[in-house]
């Protein structure tokens, strides 16, 4: 029998949370979700669904709270092992942490170590997807979705393109990027639960010639996501400037080469031009809120809110290792704090949406993943939201289940992470 039923508190949306989070928002204290064939075939009230398959076994999670697994939309898997590094802001902590790091995947089973890490590592916190950047090598993006594949899990993920301004054994060309990049989207996009994103670094990494030839990649296969950095820090900025003199702005360096596009995923995008995000909305392209990394290196405070207002899809991210923390939870929070700091805090049912439907949602893949309703993969997280004596103080007067879940979402880590289901198996049983 491949059915299971769940049982505890249920927290799901039917419609976009992050523009009016009361119409859709459905919270269950008593609810079940019943599983089958790896898919969420209902979701409602408990004692109703239990009644109705009698035959079917149950887990029953009491007062923990099932949602959505959450969905990471933009992340670099091999910086794992240098999440926390010390004193840099973005260029200089590339070049004196990220690149000698990523220099290592040059050997596969480094790769195969770091890339199950991760995995182990963002399933123990709840996250059940992730967006990976691979490294330049061919073999780290194999052993990212070798990985993924042994765990059931639904990732996406590209290797990492740059043909100028990285150390020689970083760097490729733009006909081996091309090639590469194509020999790996034919072997796994679409293998599975893998999804291909091509993937230029960033404009300073790259040569003209080599953001054209990926953007005749992408219009070769237009299915495949994009994913690269947008306007991530003011020197940044005028550093791509300075290297693409006829850009109108950051977003025409890729606009111009064929890299703006609807399935396109712009990490960072924090200073913006109004022409950047009229064509960004207009092409329905998504952008992604990294706010654990914008703080740690210092980028500065993404406008969720006026983002939101003018259209576009925005997506929620650790940025690991630029972030700071392997937690979507860590991730809400900041989100929430930097939006105090620009005077537009969140709801908490703003924060969860975005951080299972609204990233899948920027993916393409609502509806498949994020989404605890009928159809969707049963890609759970189930929080307990009394983890640490501190939250569990604050829960015990809460008055609604947004005052019992806003000290998780704020001070809670992985200990809140009670279970996780990927593809309607429990992940503690599949090791
Ligand atoms: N811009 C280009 N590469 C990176 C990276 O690895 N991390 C972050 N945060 N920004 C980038
Ligand atoms: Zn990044």
């Amino acid at each position: 029998m491949t059915q299971h039923l769940i049982l505890g508190q249920t927290l799901r949306f039917t419609g976009d949370a992050l523009h009016d989070w009361q119409t859709g928002t459905v919270h269950d204290s008593a609810g079940g979700v019943l599983i089958d064939a790896g898919r969420i075939t209902q979701v409602g009230p408990g004692a109703a669904l239990r009644a109705a398959h009698p035959q079917v076994p149950v887990t029953d999670y009491g007062d923990a709270l099932i949602c959505a697994g959450f969905v990471d939309a933009h992340m670099h898997y091999p910086q794992t092992a240098m999440i926390a590094s010390w004193g840099k802001r973005l260029i200089d902590w590339l070049n004196t942490y990220t690149f000698p790091e990523e220099a290592k995947f040059a050997d596969p089973a480094y790769a195969d170590d770091i890339a199950g890490r991760t995995l182990d590592l963002a399933l123990a916190h709840g996250t059940t997807t992730l967006t990976s950047f691979c490294t330049i090598h061919p073999a780290s993006v194999d052993a990212w979705f070798q990985a993924a594949q042994a765990r059931h899990m639904a990732v996406i993920g590209g290797k990492t393109c740059m043909d100028r301004n990285a150390p020689d054994d970083l760097r490729d060309t733009a006909q081996s990027a091309y090639d590469d990049s194509k020999a790996l989207l034919d072997r796994w996009h679409g293998q599975g639960r893998a999804t291909y994103a091509i993937t230029p670094r960033f404009s300073p990494t790259s040569t003209p010639d080599q953001l054209s030839a990926l953007g005749a990649l992408w219009a070769a296969h237009p299915d495949c996501l994009m994913q690269t950095h947008l306007s991530e820090q003011i020197d940044e900025i005028a550093w791509v400037k300075g290297l693409y003199p006829d850009a109108r702005d950051y977003l025409d360096t890729y606009e111009a080469h064929g890299l703006l596009g609807a399935r396109g995923l712009y990490g960072h995008a924090i200073h913006l031009e109004p022409r950047e995000i009229a064509r960004l909305t207009e092409v329905g392209a998504a952008v992604v809120h990294c706010p654990t990394s914008n703080t740690f290196i210092g980028s500065g405070l993404f406008d969720m809110m006026g983002l939101a207002q003018a259209g576009l899809r925005i997506g929620l991210a650790t940025d690991t290792g630029g972030g700071s923390s392997f937690s979507m939870l860590r991730v809400m929070a900041a989100t929430y704090e930097i939006g105090q700091l620009r005077g537009t805090p969140l709801h908490p049912a703003q924060l969860m949406w975005l951080a299972t439907e609204g990233s899948a949602r920027a993916l393409h893949m609502g509806g498949d993943i994020g989404h605890l309703g009928p159809g969707a993969m049963a890609d759970l997280c189930i929080l307990d939201l009394a983890s640490t004596p501190a939250i569990a103080q604050r829960t015990a007067c809460a008055d609604d289940i947004w005052e019992a879940l806003f000290p998780t979402i704020m001070m809670g880590d992985d200990r809140a992470v009670r279970d996780v289901w990927v593809a309607g198996r429990r992940v503690a049983q599949t090791e």
